[in-house]
């Protein structure tokens, strides 16, 4: 059977299923019910989701969920968060807890700075090159007036525009690097418009530079694109207590368990191997946010994790310290948001998400995700220092385990209640569901 396709965007969604699951499932009509079982009966919502994307046959679920109890800078917080994975809201409402009485978290906003280049090939003489940027500059930011006029307006714009040159690397590669405040938005669509526009203004005004030879007029743009590398869109979270008050327990074993903690950071910042899982973790908690706010977390996750390796070496995103009997556990990441724009006022959800938080701008939007963050790495390196993760992983895991064994509500609440005194493993919990049906 041929499994390719022409033309499959200019079918009807029916038509789209109908070509799918006969071109590639067994069983037809089970296939293509279950798609339409996901489908919103809200015909308004369900065209909102068929219009984000191309060849929309679907909706994909993910569960959203709340951490509630979040004292940010002194203001309580409900976090808002679309994950898969088991113990990731449950961890994260554990950590918000535990800050709750110690005075939770304080957040600031670093520095909000964007960044976009027009990568370009100019052969010729570069100090020439040099001259005529100086020249033009004013007027790259005029050109692009129309675009910016509405930023402007809102506080943000064009921050500065700089000549690279890069042909040490590569020959005849320059760069026009320009800076951006985006304010509230996160900005894609903004410094992608006004880095098209310097492209075309850079292309016709070096055509008309005089100083330029024939083949030096001939500018060759290769792409003006955004760079979701934003060392300079920085947002700080930080959670201290004295150390005796980091557990219920004697002095002896809060000073154990803070050094231990300590430890744990301090391998995550020398070892990559271990600095990659550990901000997974913190990831766990950035990106669930991220994407239950309708924000961009593939762009998060790149800009972060390049953030991590600024030193040349993969490296540890949280950092911890005891001084003088205090715990101090902070962060420092970089975080392009938005609260207007995108997905924020189309995505129903979105917007229940955002309100949710007290529609936050995006640099309070920045510091709510990074607190999940750090919430998130708190609760990991605690159990993983502790009694380590598979307790409380496997606990969560349970009513997949459950469910993958199709267990009964009435078996769920026998199981759930057993396993409080049993160690949860798939083969504990396959022997406990079989002994409970003999
Ligand atoms: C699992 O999703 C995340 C952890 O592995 C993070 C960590 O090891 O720090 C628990």
């Amino acid at each position: 059977m041929n499994k390719t396709i022409t033309g499959f965007s200019k079918l009807s969604k029916l038509e789209k299923i109908d070509w799918l699951v006969n071109t590639y499932f067994k069983d037809v009509e089970s296939a293509k019910s279950l798609l339409k079982q996901y489908w919103n009966e809200d015909k308004k919502i369900q065209q909102r989701h068929d219009e984000f994307i191309e060849n929309t046959i679907t909706n994909y679920y993910l569960p959203l969920g709340v951490a509630p109890n979040f004292l940010i800078n002194d203001k309580i917080y409900a976090i808002p968060m679309a994950i898969e994975e088991s113990s990731v809201v449950a961890a994260a409402s554990k950590a918000a807890k535990f800050w709750f009485d110690r005075g939770g978290f304080k957040t600031n906003v670093i520095s909000t700075e964007k960044i976009g280049q027009v990568h370009f090939i100019f052969k010729g003489d570069s100090s020439k090159l040099k001259q005529f940027f100086k020249a033009n500059k004013p007027k790259l930011i005029e050109a692009s007036k129309s675009l910016t006029q509405n930023m402007e307006k809102r506080g943000g714009g064009i921050l500065d525009i700089q000549l690279r040159d890069k042909s040490q690397d590569i020959d005849n590669y320059y760069q026009l690097h320009a800076t951006f405040e985006t304010m509230d938005a996160m900005g894609a669509n903004f410094i992608n418009s006004c880095l098209e526009q310097f492209a075309k203004t850079l292309r016709e005004e070096a055509q008309k530079f005089e100083l330029f030879s024939l083949e030096e007029k001939n500018i060759q743009v290769i792409m003006s694109i955004l760079s979701n590398y934003v060392p300079h869109c920085l947002v700080r979270a930080e959670v201290s207590c004295k150390v005796e008050e980091l557990t219920e327990n004697s002095n002896r074993s809060s000073q154990e368990f803070a050094e231990k903690f300590v430890q744990a950071v301090n391998i995550a910042e020398i070892e990559p191997y271990r600095a990659v899982t550990h901000n997974k973790g913190i990831m766990n908690g950035i990106d669930a946010v991220v994407l239950a706010t309708g924000n961009d977390f593939r762009a998060v996750e790149a800009g972060v994790h390049a953030y991590a390796s600024r030193n040349g070496q993969y490296s540890s995103l949280t950092h911890a310290k005891i001084e003088d009997g205090v715990f101090t556990f902070w962060m420092e990441i970089p975080l392009a948001l938005g609260t207007v724009g995108g997905l924020t006022k189309l995505h129903p959800l979105v917007k229940w998400a955002l309100e949710l938080l007290g529609e936050p701008s995006a640099k309070e939007l920045m510091q709510i995700v990074a607190v999940a963050g750090l919430a998130q790495n708190f609760a990991a390196l605690r159990s993983l220092t502790t009694t380590g993760i598979q307790e409380g992983h496997m606990k969560m895991h349970l009513m997949n385990i459950l469910n993958q064994f199709e267990a009964t509500s009435e078996e769920k609440i026998i199981l759930i209640k057993h396993f409080t005194t049993h160690t949860v493993t798939y083969s504990a919990a396959m022997e406990a569901i079989n002994n409970l049906r003999k």
